[in-house]
């Protein structure tokens, strides 16, 4: 083991390993208001070994949210419940990106301002579910309806959004801001050819489909400083109905336009494992892509998607990543680090508790010295 314990500057951070812990919705926030509790304080605080932990999607207005229970970052009570949680990860030597979230149309009028449909670049449906909240209030699978197109001034407000957002999250001791363009929800709507049919300035073009992202960042960039903010992409996912008419040359613009920043790094899904769906259709380009974007990007490059302590080793080895993000093996292995470092056995994960529900499952697997 060589290459997943050396450290790495990323933006002003120095991070002593190379094992990051990947963006994870576990739905467990508090009620009402959906405000950091406790519990996720715990939870955090128990992984802080992570050389970097990036936090679960955080939707950054109540339009932005799509599942229940996520947390947000808009209100000053969520602000000051991020910021125990940042005190806590600070408190064992830790590190703490929040990833900031707007999902479009991967939403359901329960969770929207009066009750509105959810927005989207364009009017389209989607063959996917979201985790609503039922009469009951448990917690249930529900289709997604066909959302409504954004205004311009709409896609303005949501860009001042994600600048209100970044600066209330570093407010909460973040030590910065991860921007989810990825896994089908706004931001990635923009950019893929089959979800965005605009005609004006925000589609067509690669340039035009890019430039909400864009614009994004450089509102974010200039609120917070570019070297504490990263970008997660997922270049020819399929999840939630993305597809893109001609990826290498789309998601290698974005990466080209994103080296103008000296942002603190790109995050990459491999798109073979862009989330909990099994059955997508994997694109067979994909390896191909990521050595391109590795190629094309100029900064620290973090890979996430399915390793392990071989593949992660070997894609450092390889230079085809700088840091790799775990997400199911950090849910079942509070203390990840330590066990790849010495190849100890794992804990498994049990999915049924991955999203909503109490300490079960989120708060109670045991490090490798309890077992
Ligand atoms: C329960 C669960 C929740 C997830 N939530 C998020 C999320 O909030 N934001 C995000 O970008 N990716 C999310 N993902 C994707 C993970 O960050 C990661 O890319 C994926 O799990 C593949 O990595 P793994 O094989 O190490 O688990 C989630 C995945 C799982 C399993």
């Amino acid at each position: 083991m060589t290459n997943l314990f050396k450290s790495i500057k990323v933006g002003k951070l120095h991070l002593e390993h190379r094992v990051a812990m990947a963006p994870l919705t576990r739905s467990r926030s508090a009620q009402p208001g959906n405000v950091p509790s406790a519990m996720n304080v715990e939870y955090y605080r128990q992984r802080a070994s992570a050389a970097l932990i990036i936090t679960e999607a955080t939707q950054i207005s109540q339009q932005g949210q799509g599942y229940a229970w996520t947390p947000g970052i808009y209100t000053d009570e969520q602000v000051q419940g991020w910021r125990a949680v940042s005190d806590a990860v600070h408190r064992e030597g830790g590190h703490i990106f929040l990833q900031l979230w707007h999902v479009g149309r991967v939403s359901h009028p329960i969770f929207q301002p009066d009750g509105a449909l959810p927005v989207a670049p364009s009017a389209l449906p989607v063959n996917g579910k979201t985790f609503i909240i039922d009469d009951e209030g448990n917690g249930v699978w529900g289709d997604v309806p066909v959302p409504q197109e954004l205004s311009i001034e709409g896609i303005r407000k949501i860009i001042a959004d994600y600048r209100q957002a970044a600066r209330n999250a570093i407010s909460a001791g973040m030590d910065g801001v991860e921007i989810h363009a990825g896994n089908g929800y706004l931001l990635d709507q923009f950019i893929n050819s089959s979800s965005n049919h605009r005609r004006d300035e925000y589609g067509g073009s690669i340039e035009n489909r890019a430039r909400i992202l864009i614009e994004v960042v450089a509102a974010v960039t200039e609120e917070v400083g570019a070297e504490n903010v990263g970008v997660r992409l997922t270049p020819m996912g399929r999840f939630m109905g993305m597809n893109d008419e001609t990826p290498e040359a789309t998601f290698g613009h974005v990466v080209r336009e994103l080296n103008r920043f000296g942002l603190a790094y790109l995050h990459l899904v491999e798109p073979a494992m862009v989330g909990v769906v099994k059955d997508e259709q994997f694109d067979p380009r994909w390896d191909a892509i990521i050595a391109q974007l590795r190629g094309e990007f100029s900064g620290v490059l973090m890979l996430a998607g399915g390793y392990d302590r071989v593949t992660a080793e070997q894609a450092l080895a390889d230079g085809r990543g700088d840091i790799i993000a775990f997400g199911r093996p950090f849910i079942a292995n509070p203390d990840l680090p330590v066990r790849l470092k010495h190849g100890y056995s794992l804990n498994e994960g049990f999915p049924a508790s991955y999203f909503g529900g109490s300490e079960q499952g989120y708060i109670d697997y045991p490090t490798y010295a309890e077992v």
